[in-house]
């Protein structure tokens, strides 16, 4: 059971595409810009994605810092990254990647996170020299590793500037591990969402509660909206 989210709480909510889209419009949460987004997109599959994530993005927000949906603006930093205007210390990010979308959320730090979905071993060969750094810990898989080093360059904020060959990861156990930067260290936790896809998210805040939602229904009570 999860406790309901609320302004104050670092939490990262994940749930299925198909799930979101099933039951709230798009239409009726993105703005004009998100909107022309979603019709840029070459495959349908990457327009569904991109949409369920922005949907979640202005419910979740909208839901802890107490405003319509629409009433909520956002901007890019210099990185690239995403910034909601007038939030305080709010920070989050988003991803979305194969069947799931996920937002995360920090008051206490800057937070990143990243869902990818388990490839062919010929793609993993094909890009390791792109992932892999020479003192990363070997006992972890590449889907793994991916998200660990996105998701810590997306609480950067700095992204693809920092290449991911460049962040060390380190983990003694299954579930947590550490993003080493060139300029900083940060704290991360995976988590496996299905067969296929795992979620990881790095901040340099108080750690985060993460939440998988099979269904709208737990998405709507975390939100306290059911
Ligand atoms: C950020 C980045 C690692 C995204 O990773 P990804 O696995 O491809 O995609 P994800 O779905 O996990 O994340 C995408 C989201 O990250 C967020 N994002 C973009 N830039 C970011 C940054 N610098 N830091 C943190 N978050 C960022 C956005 O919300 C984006 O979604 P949106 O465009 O729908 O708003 C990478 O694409 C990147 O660095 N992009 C920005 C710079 C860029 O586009 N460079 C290309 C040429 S240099």
């Amino acid at each position: 059971m999860f406790n309901k989210c609320e302004a104050g709480a670092d939490i990262v909510v994940a749930i299925p595409v198909l799930d979101i889209l099933a039951v709230y419009d798009p239409a009726a949460f993105l703005n004009e810009a998100e909107q022309a987004q979603a019709q840029r997109f070459h495959q349908l599959e990457d327009s569904l994605r991109f949409q369920a994530a922005h949907v979640l993005k202005r419910i979740l927000i909208g839901a802890v810092v107490g405003k319509a949906t629409a009433d909520l603006h956002f901007a890019r930093a210099a990185g690239g990254k995403p910034f909601l205007l007038n939030a305080g210390p709010l920070d989050f990010n988003l991803s979305h990647g194969g069947d799931w979308v996920a937002v995360a959320l920090s008051w206490t730090g800057r937070i990143g996170v990243d869902v990818e979905s388990e490839r062919e071993d010929d793609f993993w060969q094909e890009i390791s020299s792109a992932i892999m750094a020479p003192m990363d810990v070997k006992n972890i898989g590449f889907l793994k590793r991916w998200t660990a080093k996105e998701a810590a360059i997306k609480a950067n904020g700095a992204g693809l500037a920092i290449p991911l060959t460049e962040v060390v990861i380190d983990t003694t156990d299954s579930e947590t591990f550490v993003a080493a930067l060139p300029t900083e260290r940060l704290s991360g936790t995976w988590r496996q969402l299905d067969a296929a896809h795992v979620l990881a998210t790095v901040t340099d805040g108080n750690m985060v509660e993460i939440c998988v939602c099979n269904s709208v229904s737990i998405l709507k009570r975390i939100l306290d909206l059911s």
